[in-house]
């Protein structure tokens, strides 16, 4: 079959070129540009990445407008009801699930590396007993890549695999010591005796004075959090992981930086900001105010949690989150209840109005996680951290991707120059 093709037709010099046409497995085919520089002297210009697709990729898919999103080809759905958290890294990581011996090997190997090195545990000291959770994530993670020097070498697969346990395994241990140091208490050790989920909660809460008291449901809520926040394709923050991997940098360095960018409430932050919203509304009547101020175009307040670049239909992610939460704020008997309530209700009403139906804006995952989070006792300025430690996993397997391109080359976007046109300098007297 001859090979599919855009024509692109330059209309000032009546040149043209066919750009192959390449299709994936699922989703919408691909234009491949890479040509086009050479071809008729044109870059395209997509600032936000609006049609343009950074990679190949093998690791996640979505479906935006049917509202689908598969890991390695297996639906979010069935992972959230069937699988655990450290099944799903492994799944992302190494692209099929695993046998019940591989599930071992792999939860071994990862129990073997959640300690800190302690001079990474000093460094904690160093920050403000007000820094936000995120500012002390960025700068511990990035510090994470000064204790493994052994693992540069991004053409050895056995130092990137190396690299991803060591940043699943340390994870939890990192964001427990964030809400540790910042609420004063003595920091957790990680377990290795237990599950990775159950490891993450007695770090986080217990205390050296009492027995730690597990519990099933919550551990379980956690453990779904945890799956579907896992992956999500080239979002901003794994794009910029890409990105900074493409220079060959330290990979903990490049997961700085996406945990950088997942701090911005246009994209992870916004579960914070969510339930800062419900706690504003405060009560079902003053919806109506709120609805009226999302709309107005002088107004910079947003429905947070509602709206996404891809999702033009209800997150998967969502639906089952809006699920979870509920059965959860049942079976924990929480405080919560109302804000549960007033975020229904604020869903139902957005639903059913033009502005959101018109633009296609829908629950998205955040606009319920906070209230999960929340009814699991997790401080509302920890909630990114949460979002950080699920997200890990994605990360660095989309990295790992990267680095196994045997034709990889560092990512360097181009622009268009609107700048003045080239100038002499003139002397300050003169000026
Ligand atoms: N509330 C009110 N209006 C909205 C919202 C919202 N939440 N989201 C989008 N719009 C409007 C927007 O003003 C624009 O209107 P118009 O066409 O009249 O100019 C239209 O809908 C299209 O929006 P956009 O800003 O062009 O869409 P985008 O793809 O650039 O942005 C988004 C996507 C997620 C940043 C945006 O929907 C938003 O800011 N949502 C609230 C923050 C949020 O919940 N973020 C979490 C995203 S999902 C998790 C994650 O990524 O980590």
């Amino acid at each position: 079959m001859n090979q599919q093709t855009v024509t692109i037709t330059d209309n000032r010099t009546g040149k043209t070129m066919n750009c192959p046409i390449k299709t994936g497995t699922e989703g919408a085919s691909v234009i491949d540009g890479q040509a086009l520089y050479k071809e008729l002297g044109l870059f395209t210009l997509d600032p936000a990445f609006l049609t343009t697709a950074s990679c190949e990729s093998k690791i996640t898919f979505i479906d935006g407008e049917k509202g689908i999103l598969l890991y390695r080809g297996y639906p979010i759905e069935q992972l959230a009801e069937h699988s655990s958290y450290p099944e799903v890294c492994y799944l992302l990581l190494y692209g099929e699930l695993p046998t019940s011996d591989q599930m071992e090997d792999f939860k071994h190997t990862v129990c073997q590396h959640t300690l800190l090195h302690e001079g990474l545990v000093n460094f904690y000291k160093g920050f403000r007993h007000d820094a936000h959770p995120m500012a002390m994530l960025v700068g511990v993670v990035g510090a994470l890549s000064g204790y493994y020097p052994d693992a540069m070498d991004i053409s050895n697969p056995e130092h990137c695999n190396k690299s991803a346990i060591r940043l699943i395994a340390k994870m939890p241990t990192i964001a427990a010591n964030i809400h540790k140091y910042l609420i004063g208490q003595a920091y957790v050790y990680p377990r290795n005796d237990i599950s990775y989920v159950s490891n993450f909660m007695q770090m986080m809460f217990a205390v050296p004075s009492e027995t730690y008291q597990f519990n099933e449901i919550a551990n379980r809520a956690l453990e779904v959090m945890l799956i579907l926040h896992a992956d999500h394709e080239q979002n901003a923050s794994t794009s910029t992981v890409r990105l900074a991997g493409s220079s060959q940098a330290h990979p903990f360095s490049c997961v700085a930086g996406g945990i950088a960018t997942l701090w911005g409430p246009a994209h992870g932050g916004a579960n914070e900001a969510v339930i800062r919203l419900l706690q504003e509304i405060k009560t079902p009547k003053n919806i109506p105010e709120y609805i009226r101020r999302f709309k107005d175009k002088n107004d910079p307040m947003k429905l947070m949690g509602f709206g996404h670049r891809v999702y033009k239909n209800y997150d998967p992610r969502a639906k089952i989150i809006r699920k979870i939460c509920h059965n959860l704020l049942q079976e924990l008997g929480t405080q919560d209840q109302p804000l549960f309530e007033v975020a229904l209700e604020l869903e139902k009403i957005a639903l059913s109005d033009d502005y959101f139906i018109e633009r296609k804006l829908y629950p998205n995952v955040d606009f319920y996680s906070g209230l999960i989070l929340k009814a699991l006792g997790i401080p509302l300025n920890m909630f990114t951290v949460i979002f950080a430690v699920a997200r890990s996993v994605g990360w660095i397997a989309q990295w790992m991707e990267m680095t196994e391109d045997a034709n990889l080359k560092i990512g360097r976007p181009r622009q268009l120059y609107i700048g003045n046109k080239r100038r002499d300098y003139v002397p300050v007297a003169k000026r």
